[in-house]
Protein backbone atom coordinates (compact mmCIF):
# COMPACT_ATOMS: atom_id res chain seq x y z
CA UNK A 1 0.00 0.00 0.00
CA UNK A 2 1.33 3.98 -0.80
CA UNK A 3 1.94 5.99 2.11
CA UNK A 4 -0.79 8.21 0.80
CA UNK A 5 -3.12 5.28 0.89
CA UNK A 6 -2.36 4.11 4.74
CA UNK A 7 -2.63 8.22 5.47
CA UNK A 8 -5.69 7.98 3.82
CA UNK A 9 -7.18 4.86 5.69
CA UNK A 10 -6.31 5.82 8.93
CA UNK A 11 -7.23 9.19 8.80
CA UNK A 12 -10.79 8.03 7.46
CA UNK A 13 -10.62 5.06 10.19
CA UNK A 14 -10.22 7.62 13.44
CA UNK A 15 -12.40 10.32 12.01
CA UNK A 16 -15.47 7.29 11.51
CA UNK A 17 -14.46 6.11 15.31
CA UNK A 18 -14.61 9.81 16.76
CA UNK A 19 -16.70 11.83 14.43
CA UNK A 20 -21.15 11.54 14.85
CA UNK A 21 -22.48 9.67 12.00
CA UNK A 22 -23.01 12.91 10.23
CA UNK A 23 -19.75 14.55 10.73
CA UNK A 24 -17.74 11.65 10.18
CA UNK A 25 -18.62 11.68 6.27
CA UNK A 26 -20.22 14.78 5.78
CA UNK A 27 -18.34 18.57 6.46
CA UNK A 28 -16.43 18.37 9.47
CA UNK A 29 -16.86 22.05 9.79
CA UNK A 30 -20.70 22.25 10.49
CA UNK A 31 -22.75 21.73 13.34
CA UNK A 32 -25.08 18.73 13.78
CA UNK A 33 -27.98 20.92 12.13
CA UNK A 34 -25.83 22.13 9.23
CA UNK A 35 -24.79 18.61 8.48
CA UNK A 36 -28.46 17.69 8.60
CA UNK A 37 -29.53 19.88 5.82
CA UNK A 38 -26.49 19.52 4.06
CA UNK A 39 -27.15 15.89 3.81
CA UNK A 40 -31.00 16.20 3.17
CA UNK A 41 -30.42 18.60 0.44
CA UNK A 42 -27.68 16.35 -1.26
CA UNK A 43 -30.02 13.16 -1.56
CA UNK A 44 -33.25 15.25 -2.38
CA UNK A 45 -30.75 16.88 -5.50
CA UNK A 46 -29.76 13.14 -6.39
CA UNK A 47 -33.55 12.38 -6.51
CA UNK A 48 -34.03 14.74 -8.79
CA UNK A 49 -31.11 13.15 -10.81
CA UNK A 50 -31.78 9.53 -10.86
CA UNK A 51 -35.70 10.34 -10.92
CA UNK A 52 -38.75 9.40 -9.19
CA UNK A 53 -39.76 5.74 -10.81
CA UNK A 54 -39.23 3.31 -7.77
CA UNK A 55 -40.79 -0.48 -8.59
CA UNK A 56 -40.69 -3.45 -6.09
CA UNK A 57 -40.53 -5.70 -9.67
CA UNK A 58 -37.93 -3.67 -11.37
CA UNK A 59 -35.82 -2.24 -8.70
CA UNK A 60 -32.53 0.06 -9.83
CA UNK A 61 -29.46 -1.58 -8.43
CA UNK A 62 -27.42 1.01 -6.95
CA UNK A 63 -23.85 0.99 -5.87
CA UNK A 64 -22.65 3.28 -3.10
CA UNK A 65 -19.10 3.42 -3.47
CA UNK A 66 -17.30 5.17 -0.20
CA UNK A 67 -20.15 5.12 1.13
CA UNK A 68 -18.93 6.01 4.72
CA UNK A 69 -21.75 5.06 7.68
CA UNK A 70 -24.09 4.66 4.97
CA UNK A 71 -26.15 7.51 5.09
CA UNK A 72 -26.97 7.37 1.16
CA UNK A 73 -27.19 4.25 0.79
CA UNK A 74 -29.94 3.75 3.74
CA UNK A 75 -31.71 7.26 2.07
CA UNK A 76 -31.70 4.95 -1.07
CA UNK A 77 -32.49 1.58 0.00
CA UNK A 78 -35.55 3.69 1.80
CA UNK A 79 -36.65 4.73 -1.65
CA UNK A 80 -36.97 1.26 -3.07
CA UNK A 81 -33.73 0.99 -4.49
CA UNK A 82 -31.76 -2.36 -4.16
CA UNK A 83 -27.89 -1.18 -2.78
CA UNK A 84 -24.76 -2.56 -2.67
CA UNK A 85 -22.58 -0.20 -0.99
CA UNK A 86 -19.04 -0.60 0.28
CA UNK A 87 -15.82 1.92 2.29
CA UNK A 88 -12.11 1.37 2.76
CA UNK A 89 -13.09 2.11 6.54
CA UNK A 90 -13.77 -1.46 8.50
CA UNK A 91 -14.88 1.45 11.38
CA UNK A 92 -17.60 3.49 8.95
CA UNK A 93 -19.33 -0.40 7.56
CA UNK A 94 -19.06 -1.83 11.09
CA UNK A 95 -21.27 1.63 12.41
CA UNK A 96 -23.23 1.32 8.81
CA UNK A 97 -24.03 -2.60 9.30
CA UNK A 98 -25.41 -1.40 13.24
CA UNK A 99 -27.51 0.57 11.07
CA UNK A 100 -29.37 -2.31 9.05
CA UNK A 101 -32.34 -0.39 6.67
CA UNK A 102 -30.89 -2.82 3.61
CA UNK A 103 -27.93 -2.09 1.89
CA UNK A 104 -25.44 -5.33 1.64
CA UNK A 105 -21.94 -3.74 2.96
CA UNK A 106 -18.70 -4.87 1.91
CA UNK A 107 -14.73 -3.29 3.17
CA UNK A 108 -12.86 -2.43 0.17
CA UNK A 109 -11.17 0.53 -1.62
CA UNK A 110 -12.61 2.20 -4.46
CA UNK A 111 -9.86 0.09 -6.97
CA UNK A 112 -10.41 -3.36 -5.65
CA UNK A 113 -13.90 -4.11 -5.34
CA UNK A 114 -15.33 -6.35 -7.69
CA UNK A 115 -19.14 -7.34 -8.55
CA UNK A 116 -20.60 -10.41 -10.88
CA UNK A 117 -23.37 -7.80 -11.90
CA UNK A 118 -23.31 -4.73 -13.21
CA UNK A 119 -25.25 -1.17 -12.01
CA UNK A 120 -27.50 0.81 -12.84
CA UNK A 121 -26.45 3.55 -10.98
CA UNK A 122 -22.99 3.88 -9.10
CA UNK A 123 -22.49 6.78 -6.59
CA UNK A 124 -19.30 8.21 -5.15
CA UNK A 125 -19.97 11.18 -3.43
CA UNK A 126 -17.30 13.59 -1.90
CA UNK A 127 -14.25 10.48 -2.08
CA UNK A 128 -12.67 10.79 -5.02
CA UNK A 129 -11.25 14.33 -4.07
CA UNK A 130 -9.78 12.72 -1.19
CA UNK A 131 -7.81 10.36 -3.18
CA UNK A 132 -4.40 12.44 -3.33
CA UNK A 133 -2.53 9.73 -5.74
CA UNK A 134 -3.09 9.94 -9.38
CA UNK A 135 -2.62 6.89 -10.37
CA UNK A 136 -4.86 5.36 -7.70
CA UNK A 137 -7.62 8.28 -8.20
CA UNK A 138 -7.61 6.87 -12.51
CA UNK A 139 -7.15 3.45 -11.14
CA UNK A 140 -10.59 4.20 -8.78
CA UNK A 141 -12.39 5.94 -11.94
CA UNK A 142 -11.40 2.79 -14.23
CA UNK A 143 -12.99 0.26 -11.65
CA UNK A 144 -16.43 2.29 -10.91
CA UNK A 145 -16.59 2.67 -15.05
CA UNK A 146 -16.80 -1.00 -15.32
CA UNK A 147 -19.40 -1.27 -13.18
CA UNK A 148 -21.75 0.66 -15.02
CA UNK A 149 -24.54 -1.14 -16.92
CA UNK A 150 -24.84 0.16 -20.60
CA UNK A 151 -27.61 3.26 -20.42
CA UNK A 152 -26.58 3.45 -16.38
CA UNK A 153 -25.11 6.59 -14.54
CA UNK A 154 -21.80 6.98 -12.60
CA UNK A 155 -22.54 9.52 -10.85
CA UNK A 156 -19.30 11.37 -8.92
CA UNK A 157 -18.65 14.59 -7.32
CA UNK A 158 -15.98 17.34 -7.47
CA UNK A 159 -15.86 20.68 -8.36
CA UNK A 160 -16.45 21.86 -11.99
CA UNK A 161 -13.17 23.26 -12.66
CA UNK A 162 -10.41 23.86 -15.15
CA UNK A 163 -7.66 23.58 -12.99
CA UNK A 164 -6.25 21.39 -9.63
CA UNK A 165 -6.53 22.75 -6.34
CA UNK A 166 -5.33 21.71 -2.84
CA UNK A 167 -7.22 22.07 0.15
CA UNK A 168 -5.19 21.76 3.47
CA UNK A 169 -3.64 17.92 3.29
CA UNK A 170 -6.66 15.76 2.34
CA UNK A 171 -8.23 17.52 -0.62
CA UNK A 172 -7.39 17.27 -4.01
CA UNK A 173 -10.11 19.26 -6.59
CA UNK A 174 -9.04 17.64 -10.11
CA UNK A 175 -10.62 19.75 -13.40
CA UNK A 176 -13.50 18.32 -15.30
CA UNK A 177 -11.29 17.43 -17.98
CA UNK A 178 -9.34 15.42 -16.11
CA UNK A 179 -12.62 13.30 -15.41
CA UNK A 180 -13.43 13.59 -18.96
CA UNK A 181 -10.16 12.40 -20.10
CA UNK A 182 -10.41 9.07 -18.01
CA UNK A 183 -14.18 8.35 -18.09
CA UNK A 184 -15.23 9.07 -21.95
CA UNK A 185 -12.65 6.32 -23.71
CA UNK A 186 -14.62 3.71 -21.64
CA UNK A 187 -18.00 4.54 -23.09
CA UNK A 188 -19.25 7.07 -20.72
CA UNK A 189 -20.12 10.71 -21.59
CA UNK A 190 -20.14 13.50 -19.25
CA UNK A 191 -24.12 14.28 -19.36
CA UNK A 192 -24.27 17.31 -16.52
CA UNK A 193 -22.83 18.73 -13.58
CA UNK A 194 -25.50 19.36 -10.77
CA UNK A 195 -23.97 22.09 -8.63
CA UNK A 196 -24.91 21.13 -4.49
CA UNK A 197 -25.53 25.00 -4.64
CA UNK A 198 -24.85 24.17 -0.55
CA UNK A 199 -23.79 27.60 1.11
CA UNK A 200 -20.14 28.38 -0.44
CA UNK A 201 -19.40 24.88 -1.20
CA UNK A 202 -18.23 24.53 -4.90
CA UNK A 203 -18.86 20.72 -4.82
CA UNK A 204 -21.03 18.81 -7.01
CA UNK A 205 -22.56 15.82 -8.89
CA UNK A 206 -20.84 15.08 -12.42
CA UNK A 207 -23.10 12.37 -14.09
CA UNK A 208 -21.58 9.94 -16.60
CA UNK A 209 -23.99 7.80 -19.10
CA UNK A 210 -22.60 4.66 -20.63
CA UNK A 211 -23.79 4.81 -23.83
CA UNK A 212 -21.46 1.92 -25.26
C1 LIG B 1 -16.22 12.49 3.02
S1 LIG B 1 -16.48 10.79 3.33
C2 LIG B 1 -17.95 10.51 2.37
C3 LIG B 1 -18.71 9.29 2.84
C4 LIG B 1 -20.07 9.11 2.12
N1 LIG B 1 -19.96 9.01 0.71
C5 LIG B 1 -20.98 10.25 2.50
O1 LIG B 1 -21.15 11.17 1.68
O2 LIG B 1 -21.50 10.21 3.62
C6 LIG B 1 -15.23 10.00 2.38
C7 LIG B 1 -15.27 8.47 2.49
O3 LIG B 1 -14.41 7.89 1.52
C8 LIG B 1 -13.82 6.75 2.08
N2 LIG B 1 -12.62 6.48 1.27
C9 LIG B 1 -11.53 7.27 1.12
N3 LIG B 1 -10.67 6.70 0.25
C10 LIG B 1 -11.26 5.54 -0.16
C11 LIG B 1 -10.86 4.50 -1.07
N4 LIG B 1 -9.71 4.56 -1.72
N5 LIG B 1 -11.70 3.45 -1.24
C12 LIG B 1 -12.89 3.40 -0.58
N6 LIG B 1 -13.30 4.34 0.29
C13 LIG B 1 -12.50 5.39 0.50
C14 LIG B 1 -13.55 7.13 3.51
O4 LIG B 1 -13.36 6.02 4.34
C15 LIG B 1 -14.80 7.93 3.83
O5 LIG B 1 -15.80 7.10 4.36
Amino acid sequence: MTDHRTRSHRYWDTRHRERDDLASGGHIGLDRPGNEIFYAQRLGALLTLIGDLSSPEAPLFVLDAGCGKGHFARGLARCGHCVDAFDASPEAIAQARTEGGGPRYTVTALTDFRSPWPYDLVLCVDVLFHVLDDAEWAAALRNLASLVRVTGRLILTDEDTTGRTARGTYILHRPTAAYRREIEPLGLTHTRFQPYGFRENLVGFHVFTRTR
